[in-house]
C-alpha cells in the first residue's frame, strides 16, 4: 500500500486506541521494571490489536509491548498487516502514568508494517501529555532488506 493511502484517524478513533494501550498495560508483566507498557495498532483494515510487556527473571528475555500487539494484528489479518497509526502507553504497577517513548527496536517494528513513513505513533514523552510522532521522524533511514547490491540502487 503507498504511503498516499494513509488515512490518519479520527480523534474517536485515537481515543479507542489509546484506551486499548491502556487496558493493555494493565495486563503486563513487568517483574524487573516495574514498568508496565500496553502498545495498540490500528491497522489498515481498520482493526486495533493490542499487547503487553512480558519480562522474565532472565531479564535479557522480555519482550516489548509493540510486538506483542503486531503479532495479535499477525494472527488475525495474515502478512498483509499494515500499521496506520500507533500509541504505546506506559504506566506504574499502582497506574501512575510513565513517560515512554518507543525503543529503538520497536521503532524498527513498527516502520517495518507500516502503511508508509508518515504514520503516526503517539505516546506520553517527557509527559505528562501525550505527541504524536511520524515513524519517519522516528527512524529515518529504517533497514530494509534489499534485493540488490549496495551501490546499484541508481
Ligand atoms: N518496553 C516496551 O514494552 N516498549 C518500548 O518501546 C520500550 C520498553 C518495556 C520493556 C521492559 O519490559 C520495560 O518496558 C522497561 O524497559
Amino acid at each position: 500500500m503507498a504511503t498516499d493511502d494513509l488515512s490518519p484517524g479520527t480523534t474517536a478513533a485515537r481515543e479507542a486506541l489509546l484506551a486499548a494501550a491502556r487496558r493493555a498495560a494493565r495486563q503486563a508483566y513487568a517483574s524487573r521494571s516495574g514498568v508496565h507498557v500496553g502498545a495498540a495498532i490500528r491497522s489498515a483494515a481498520g482493526q486495533i490489536y493490542s499487547g503487553c510487556n512480558v519480562e522474565n527473571a532472565a531479564f535479557p528475555l522480555g519482550n516489548c509491548a509493540e510486538p506483542a500487539a503486531i503479532a495479535a494484528g499477525v494472527l488475525a489479518e495474515g502478512r498483509d498487516l499494515r500499521i496506520a497509526e500507533a500509541v504505546v502507553w506506559a504506566e506504574t504497577a499502582d497506574g501512575k502514568p510513565f513517560a515512554i517513548s518507543p525503543c529503538g527496536g520497536c521503532r524498527q517494528r513498527l516502520s517495518e508494517l507500516a502503511v508508509g513513513p508518515g504514520v503516526l505513533v503517539h505516546f506520553a514523552w517527557p509527559g505528562p501529555a501525550m505527541r504524536g510522532v511520524t515513524l519517519g521522524e522516528l527512524l529515518p533511514f529504517a533497514f530494509r532488506m534489499s534485493a540488490r547490491p549496495a551501490g546499484s540502487e541508481t
